[in-house]
């Protein structure tokens, strides 16, 4: 491999791609499958007949509403309803609804690092549910979440949906919950949704589409590297390819170079040599089990309170509290 390095980077995607591609194996991170293109293929990928992740945990929302939402609303004290990552906002719409209409007094408070996402969630919620109490928040998950800490001591619900954490290796996402169990309070509630291990076609089904929507999500990581970093990959020498481990439940996606190729990232000055059938590690989904879950819960000092899963036992959301000492 050639490489001249790059003295500064402008940005943690320039960091971040330089390192990734320069290492072995190479790798890069999905985080960054998701800008205007990447955020649509995700819409089209969460509405895919193959990935019942979306509908599994649409199911449960409306089967356990009552449930999830009495626990919510514990005491009958005022909380923040504190969304990480909101997104359309679509399957929590149903708890929303559920919650003003049994007049219980919360105020929803969608943290997103996209402005516009916001912007859009709010404007349709003042359509779709005007008696809700909103207030959006800009910027990463903990700049947020402690800066609504700071600003008000209200009992918090904080929720996590869609499997989010999944895509993060689990010392990483014990490293998060354990951040989120430093801001909650005694009595605060963190709803996570997780997806489950089941029938390994399943999991391959849902992550390699024969529409190829998942692989044209994969590969626009390599689109946007050349957009923004003035790269040339010719993305249609690379192959998504998806593998998943029954054993530690872990789903990863790979881009696979289908010839020898030299690729140039100018802003990098970088020049990257493939070998043929050379990976770059993309994403990992990973799935769950109770077990597992107790132990990061364990290992992060959160308990669980109650779990909630669909009819198949596809999916399941989890409701943790701070445990107690
Ligand atoms: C956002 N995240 C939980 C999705 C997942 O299932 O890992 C992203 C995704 N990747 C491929 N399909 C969907």
């Amino acid at each position: 491999m050639q490489q001249e390095t790059a003295t500064t980077f402008e940005n943690q995607f320039e960091e971040e791609v330089y390192q990734g591609l320069t290492a072995f194996p190479k790798h890069l991170s999905s985080k960054y499958f998701y800008d205007e293109i990447g955020d649509k293929l995700f819409q089209e990928i969460m509405h895919m007949p193959e990935y019942y992740l979306t509908d599994a945990e649409f199911q449960i929302f409306e089967n356990h509403k009552d449930d999830i939402c009495n626990a919510f609303a514990g005491g009958g004290q005022p909380f923040n309803l504190i969304e990480l990552g909101a997104g359309d906002g679509k399957k929590t719409k149903i708890l929303l609804r559920h919650l003003s209409e049994n007049d219980i007094d919360f105020t929803y408070e969608p943290i997103d690092i996209s402005q516009n996402v916001l912007d859009g969630l709010e404007n349709s919620l003042q359509k779709e549910l005007p008696k809700v109490k909103v207030e959006t928040w800009q910027g990463t998950y903990f700049e947020a979440l402690e800066k609504i800490n700071a600003s008000d001591g209200t009992r918090k619900v904080i929720l996590f949906l869609g499997s989010n954490m999944g895509n993060l290796l689990h010392p990483q996402a014990i490293a998060f919950l354990k951040h989120v169990q430093e801001l909650m309070q005694d009595g605060d509630l963190f709803f996570v949704g997780l997806d489950q291990k089941k029938h390994p076609q399943v999991i391959l089904d849902a992550y390699n589409d024969p529409a190829g929507i998942t692989s044209a999500f994969n590969k626009n990581v390599l689109t946007r590297i050349n957009r923004e970093l003035e790269a040339d990959f010719y993305v249609d020498d690379f192959l998504h390819w998806e593998v998943y481990d029954p054993e530690s439940g872990t789903a990863k996606s790979y881009l696979v170079s289908k010839k020898e190729q030299t690729v140039s990232v100018k802003k990098l000055g970088l020049r990257i040599a493939f070998a043929p059938w050379e990976t770059i590690h993309t994403e990992i989904s990973q799935k769950y089990d109770d077990t597992t879950v107790a132990w990061m819960a364990e290992q992060s000092g959160l308990e669980v309170m109650a779990q909630f899963s669909d009819a198949g036992d596809q999916f399941k959301n989890y409701l943790f509290t701070k445990k107690k000492n």
